[in-house]
């Protein structure tokens, strides 16, 4: 019907003019049918509407976001869906993430960067319809995306060549870059695993990736996690000139928007990919020791020393406070995966000055605690997105310590009358390049071990 109703009341040429209005058109007529007005109306991120009155082809709009007069061109910027009997493709454009799911008949071409969805005929309103998508989720920084191939998807019907496929697979695919800030283990973490593994762990290892943007030594890094989660060889799609056709391809992985968290409506929880992570590195302990439970063992400070920047200077007396307390101390910098997790799940309480080495907190066995420790000039709007949210989610304890200003070296380096020590606010108006250079890049930290000897003290009440 909505197909008939286009044909007749439109020419393709007053159909482009009209683009917009026939759109409005059919949604009327699509609500018309429907009884899904209500929710229509509502604030959902991103309603998806799907009809079934009897058409082949379907191409819809979400109309969740409030800026709709956009479809000017074939380059349509917000979730689109089209739905025929046998092909669903749907493209969901986030704030943080571009990605789209696509099942039918999909053939993916590396050497075009292409992605096609291949139906019996496509509605007028879809032909030269396709999807940019840079399948790397960090979308909101520039930076992280330059180095991100750009695929296209695209549906397709017979009166277009459609290639024909060299290699058919029986599984579905996941197609993902790992450009951007890899190398990082929060953005290791945060950007690709764990979305990886709410996109996937459903297929209990009957899945196919397809790695575009292939750097081999990232791959080697997290080969077992990788393994864990496909039983089948890494495809480099960008090398390759077949064409791969599969039933279903997810383009690009989806991010949550707490950071090192997982989507609830992917089923699974961040607990389930700290579980996930336990029995890939084979890490023993589930649960921190309760210290009233076994008065022999002492509980375990990891002491995180990064040592280029913002490291601690007076690690040695930290320690020393420490056992003087009764912790078993370690002092450790993240360098192989696989033997840092280990001795991080071996601990009870972490403590690390603001950077991505707190990552590891994926490792902690449950209940442990978290120390951030944040520099001088204003880390506050960090520490929470980065350290307490997601700690939250992970069953962990989460403690801070802020540092004065006469515990950071940039007292050494600047007149106490510098901008930079008498007023962070000012730097951080200039920007994050700027703030970075300086209190990211420039700073240790020599802890006050009379002030901070509380933190350590609220860290082993809470094991009890
Ligand atoms: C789609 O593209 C072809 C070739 O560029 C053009 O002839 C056709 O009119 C386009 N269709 C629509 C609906 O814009
Ligand atoms: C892949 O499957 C299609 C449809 O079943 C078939 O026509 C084609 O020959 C197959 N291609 C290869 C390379 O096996
Ligand atoms: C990609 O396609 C071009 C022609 O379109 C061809 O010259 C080139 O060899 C192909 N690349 C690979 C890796 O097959
Ligand atoms: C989550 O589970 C529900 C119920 O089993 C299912 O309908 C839904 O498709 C699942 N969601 C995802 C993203 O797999
Ligand atoms: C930093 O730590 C790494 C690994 O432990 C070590 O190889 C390197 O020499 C250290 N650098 C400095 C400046 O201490
Ligand atoms: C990392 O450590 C594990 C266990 O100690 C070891 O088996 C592995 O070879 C190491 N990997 C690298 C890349 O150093």
């Amino acid at each position: 019907m909505y197909e008939t109703i286009l044909a007749r009341s439109f020419s393709r040429h007053e159909q482009k003019k009209l683009g917009f209005g026939a759109f409005v058109c059919c949604l009327l007529i699509a609500l018309s049918f429907c009884t899904v007005f209500r929710s229509y109306l509502g604030p959902l991120p991103n309603l998806k509407l799907r009809l079934s009155v009897g058409v082949h082809h379907k191409l819809l709009k979400d109309t969740s976001s409030s800026n709709e007069n956009e479809i000017t061109s074939p380059q349509i910027d917000k979730d689109e869906e089209i739905v025929t009997e046998k092909v669903v493709l749907l493209c969901t454009k986030e704030e943080r993430t571009d990605f789209c799911g696509i099942e039918g008949d999909v053939r993916v071409h590396g050497n075009t960067s292409s992605v096609y969805s291949v139906t019996g005929q496509l509605s007028i309103l879809a032909e030269n319809t396709s999807w940019s998508v840079r399948p790397y989720a960090r979308k909101e920084d520039p930076a992280a995306m330059s180095g991100v191939r750009e695929w296209t998807v695209k549906p397709v019907d017979g009166s277009h060549e459609i290639p024909q496929c060299t290699k058919n697979h029986s599984i579905p695919a996941v197609l993902f870059s790992i450009a951007g800030y890899l190398g990082n283990p929060f953005h290791d973490f945060a950007d690709v695993l764990i979305p990886l593994f709410s996109t996937s762990r459903k297929f209990n290892g009957e899945v196919q990736f397809l790695i575009t943007d292939k750097q081999p030594w990232w791959i080697s890094k997290f080969q077992v996690v990788l393994n864990a989660l496909s039983k089948y060889e890494l495809i480099d799609i960008d090398t390759d000139n077949e064409v791969h056709c599969f039933p279903a391809v997810t383009v690009g992985l989806k991010r949550y928007h707490i950071e090192l968290s997982m989507d609830p409506s992917y089923n699974y929880s961040i607990k389930d990919f700290r579980d996930f992570l336990r029995n890939v590195f084979s890490l023993k302990r589930a649960k921190a020791i309760k210290i009233s439970d076994d008065q022999r063992k002492k509980p375990r400070l990891l002491i995180i020393s990064r040592n280029r920047t913002r490291s601690f200077i007076n690690t040695g007396q930290i320690g020393k406070l420490a056992e003087s307390l009764g912790y078993e101390v370690v002092i450790a910098e993240a360098e192989n995966v696989s033997s840092f997790a280990e001795i991080v799940n071996s601990c009870d309480v972490m403590m690390g000055v603001h950077g991505a080495g707190l990552t590891n907190m994926l490792f902690l066995p449950e209940n442990a605690i978290l120390i951030q420790v944040l520099p001088y000039g204003g880390f506050e709007w960090l520490a929470t997105g980065y350290g307490s949210d997601p700690s939250k989610d992970m069953d962990l304890k989460y403690l801070e310590y802020k540092i004065r200003m006469e515990e950071s070296t940039l007292i050494q380096q600047y007149p106490l009358d510098h901008e930079v020590l008498r007023d962070p606010s000012s730097i951080q108006k200039q920007g994050w390049k700027a703030f970075g250079s300086v209190y990211m890049n420039k700073q240790n930290v020599k802890l006050d071990i009379n002030r901070f000897r509380p933190t350590l003290m609220k860290a082993l009440e809470l094991l009890h």
